[in-house]
C-alpha cells in the first residue's frame, strides 16, 4: 500500500510517520512524506519504508498531483492550526486550509484515491459539549470574529467531501483531533506571545519569562489527548478501510478535561519538580483582546463523544495528562 502524507513534517505528520515505520503491520507499505520543511523529519528513525520529498503544496501543484496519482491513500495534513493566526491573518487560513486543500481533495476524488482528512474539534464551535459527530450542531460567532474562519473552512471542506461522495462515491474518512499534545507540538523558540498552542506557550513562558498568561482568567476547558493515542487511532483508520469508510471520528480524551488554569498549575509544578524552572512562576491574567486581538472568541468546553471510534476499533485513549506532559518535558530535557 502506498501512503502519501502531505505535511509530513508537521506535528501529526511526524508522529504518525514515526509510529508507522516502527510498526510491523505496515512493513509492506511505502510512505511518501511531502513537506516544505524538514525539521521534525530529521528526527525520524531511519527506514527504507519512508521517502521525504521537499515540495510546497501552494507552489508545486503538478508535482503534488503526480504523487497523488502514484499513491493509494492520501492524507492532506497541511494547514494553519494556531488561533493567533486565525485572528491576524484570516485570509492566509482560508487560502491554505480551504482553497489548497479543496484542490487536493477534488483531485483525489476525480482519480478515486482514498482520502483521510483532518477535520477539527473546532468545527463544533460554541455548541454544547459533549460533541457528537452525527448530531451536534456546529455554532460560530459573528463575522467580525475572524477566529471562526478556520472552523468554517474546515466545516465546509467536511461538507464538500460528503457532497463529492454523493456525486460519485470514493473512499474517505474524516478525523477530528481534540487538543493533541506531545513532543514537538510547536517550536519553543518561536513561541512569542500567543503564537503557539497552549502547552508549548505555557512551557516556553514559564521557562523563559517566569510568568504564564491565563487568557480571560483561564476558566475555559479543553480535553487534552496524547499524540500517541491519536496516532494509534489513525493507524486503525489506515489499516481498516471498510470500518472507517465514509465516517467521521472524534479522536480525543474525554477523561483529560482541565481548565487552562489547572493546566498552567500542572505545567509549573512539573517544571519545578524536574528542575527546569527555579523559583516562582507568576500567573498573569490578560483579556483575550489584548492577547490575541479583537477578532478572538473562545470555546468554554470541548469534550468529544468517542463512541464511534471506540465501537469501530475498540480504541480508547490510554495516556493521562501527566503522562503526556512528562513525555514532553523529558524529550525537551534530553534535547
Ligand atoms: C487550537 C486549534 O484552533 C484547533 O483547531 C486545534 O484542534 C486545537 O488547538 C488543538 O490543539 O487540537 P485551542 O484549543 O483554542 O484550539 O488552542 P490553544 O492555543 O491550545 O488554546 C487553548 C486555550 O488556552 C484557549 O482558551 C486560549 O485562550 C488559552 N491560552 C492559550 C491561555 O490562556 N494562555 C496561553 O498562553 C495560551
Amino acid at each position: 500500500m502506498k501512503l502519501l502524507i502531505l505535511g509530513s513534517d508537521g506535528f501529526i505528520g511526524y508522529h504518525l510517520t514515526s509510529s508507522i515505520i516502527q510498526d510491523e503491520r505496515f512493513s509492506q507499505w511505502s510512505i511518501v512524506g511531502v513537506d516544505a520543511n524538514k525539521t521534525r523529519t530529521n528526527l525520524l528513525p531511519k527506514s527504507s519504508l519512508f521517502q521525504y520529498v521537499k515540495l510546497d503544496i501552494t507552489k508545486d501543484r503538478n508535482a503534488i498531483d503526480q504523487l497523488i496519482l502514484d499513491a493509494d491513500i492520501v492524507m492532506p495534513l497541511v494547514a494553519i492550526a494556531t488561533p493567533k493566526v486565525y485572528v491576524e491573518r484570516p485570509m492566509d487560513v482560508f487560502e491554505l486550509d480551504f482553497e489548497e486543500n479543496l484542490r487536493i481533495i477534488k483531485f483525489c476524488h476525480q482519480h478515486k484515491r482514498r482520502v483521510i482528512f483532518p477535520s477539527t474539534s473546532e468545527v463544533y464551535g460554541k455548541s454544547v459539549a459533549p460533541f457528537d459527530e452525527g448530531s451536534s450542531d456546529l455554532t460560530y460567532g459573528p463575522i467580525q470574529y475572524s477566529r471562526w474562519i478556520y472552523a468554517c473552512s474546515k466545516q465546509l471542506l467536511d461538507r464538500v467531501v460528503f457532497a463529492l461522495n454523493q456525486k460519485a462515491p470514493f473512499e474517505f474518512t474524516l478525523f477530528r483531533p481534540f487538543n493533541w499534545m506531545g513532543p514537538y507540538l510547536d517550536s519553543l523558540e518561536s513561541s512569542s506571545e500567543g503564537s503557539s498552542r497552549l502547552i508549548t506557550q505555557l512551557i516556553s513562558d514559564a521557562m523563559l519569562n517566569k510568568e504564564v498568561i491565563l487568557v480571560d482568567g483561564g476558566h475555559q476547558k479543553r480535553c487534552f489527548t496524547d499524540v500517541r493515542d491519536g496516532v494509534t487511532a489513525l493507524k486503525e483508520i489506515l489499516l481498516n478501510t471498510q470500518l472507517s469508510n465514509g465516517k467521521i471520528f472524534n479522536i480525543g480524551n474525554p477523561w483529560n478535561e482541565f481548565s487552562v488554569r489547572e493546566v498552567a498549575l500542572k505545567v509549573i509544578d512539573r517544571l519545578q519538580s524536574a528542575q527546569m524552572v527555579e523559583g516562582d512562576v507568576k500567573l498573569l491574567v490578560k483579556s483575550s483582546a489584548d492577547f490575541y486581538g479583537a477578532g478572538y472568541q473562545d470555546v468554554t468546553s470541548r469534550v468529544p463523544n468517542i463512541t464511534n471510534i471506540a465501537s469501530a476499533f475498540g480504541w480508547s485513549p490510554k495516556y493521562s495528562f501527566e503522562d503526556s506532559l512528562d513525555n514532553i518535558l523529558s524529550t525537551l530535557k534530553s534535547n
